[in-house]
């Protein structure tokens, strides 16, 4: 007898993405992404734009995920959505929004934690990508989140690292911004950073106990030495961007580093799955085949459009917890803070 297909819609807005996305079991029919420019102008996310930008976008967004997939809503399974973390007027649109179509479609509601969902994003079926072994290590590194988790199974989860002030993704938005650059500044001080030289610039990393981050003083400490070589030579950022930028990314790819291989070490575990925006970056992509040949790592990175916050990743988390009926209650909340 053929497996029955499972069809799921999931819906992501946690931060300033709205996200629908249908999977038919572990295969992704269709990821819609509307990524809110708004914030932009402002450099950085503004919490009361993204909710009302989510109200706008949802709709739209999960009419043309169903429709990209070819399917129509009758023909649904169940509703995933972002319960949290993340900002909650944003987590209130998709939760309320879910809660509402799976009531009119009477089917079951799934509630999902978006860490762990860019997780198990690693498990979506795709060409020439290999689903990672249990244990792994997950990091977890984008403009909210720096995190590392032992993944013991899917829904068995260990945070034993994280961030105690900014995140990583913080840490490379905030120095743009200092350098002039537009937001968010991630890619582009990856681009220059291939392109300048890595060592021109020291900049201290911070020492925080055991597996732990910690991004703010880094950030201040590239805005002060920005302002003292400017005082010296008001050209100074133009004439060295692509060193500075080389610079930043050397240390915080060393930062980020350090902490895998002693997580590494503390947990024996040499299986290693990244997420998340950062992730995208050329630095710590080639830092993990490295780790590979020099240290036996065994390494996945996510196809990109699965790194940055999607719903497609939240969809993979529903199928999984529909497969085991762990569905939510009708009166499940959105949760800001939820933890993994
Ligand atoms: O996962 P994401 O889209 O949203 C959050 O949940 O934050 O991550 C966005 C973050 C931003 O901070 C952006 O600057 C960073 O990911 N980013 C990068 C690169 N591409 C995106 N950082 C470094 N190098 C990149 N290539
Ligand atoms: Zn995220």
């Amino acid at each position: 007898m053929s497996k029955q297909n499972i069809y799921i819609l999931g819906i992501e807005s946690s931060c300033d993405d709205t996200s629908a996305s249908v999977l038919c079991n572990d295969t992704v029919l269709s990821n819609v992404v509307a990524t809110q420019k708004i914030h932009e102008e402002f450099g950085g996310v503004v919490p009361e734009l993204a909710s009302r930008a989510h109200q706008q976008n949802i709709v739209p967004v999960v009419h043309q995920a169903i429709k990209e997939a070819n399917i129509n809503k009758e023909q649904l399974h169940a509703i995933a959505f972002t319960r949290g973390p993340g900002l909650m007027g944003s987590l209130l649109v998709g939760t309320s929004f879910a809660k509402s179509l799976a009531f009119g479609l009477d089917i079951p509601l799934i509630d999902v934690n978006h860490m762990q969902a860019h997780i198990l994003a690693h498990f979506i079926a795709e060409d020439g990508f290999t689903k990672p072994t249990f244990p792994f290590l997950g990091m977890t590194i984008s403009g909210g989140h720096t995190q590392i988790v032992k993944v013991n199974s899917h829904f068995n989860m260990e945070v034993i690292g994280e961030t105690i002030d900014d995140a990583v993704g913080e840490a490379y938005d905030k120095s743009g911004k200092t350098l002039g650059l537009g937001y968010p500044a991630g890619p582009e001080i990856d681009k220059r950073a291939q392109l300048g030289n890595p060592k021109a610039f020291q900049f201290t990393k911070p020492k925080v106990a055991g597996l732990n981050f910690s991004f703010s003083g880094f950030k201040t400490a590239v805005l002060y030495f920005i302002q003292r070589e400017v005082k010296k030579n008001p050209n100074f950022i133009a004439e060295n961007l692509n060193d500075i930028c080389a610079s930043i990314q050397y240390t915080i790819i060393g930062i980020l580093m350090d902490k895998l291989k002693l997580a590494t070490k503390e947990t024996g575990i040499k299986h290693i799955a990244i997420g998340g925006g950062v992730s995208a970056n050329s630095g710590i992509r080639k830092a993990l085949k490295e780790g590979e040949q020099k240290f036996g790592w065994t390494t996945y990175i996510p196809k990109f459009e699965f790194t940055t916050d999607n719903a497609a990743m939240i969809g993979i988390v529903g199928y999984l917890k529909y497969l085991e009926k762990d569905f939510a209650k009708s009166d499940v909340m959105a949760s800001s803070r939820l933890k993994i």
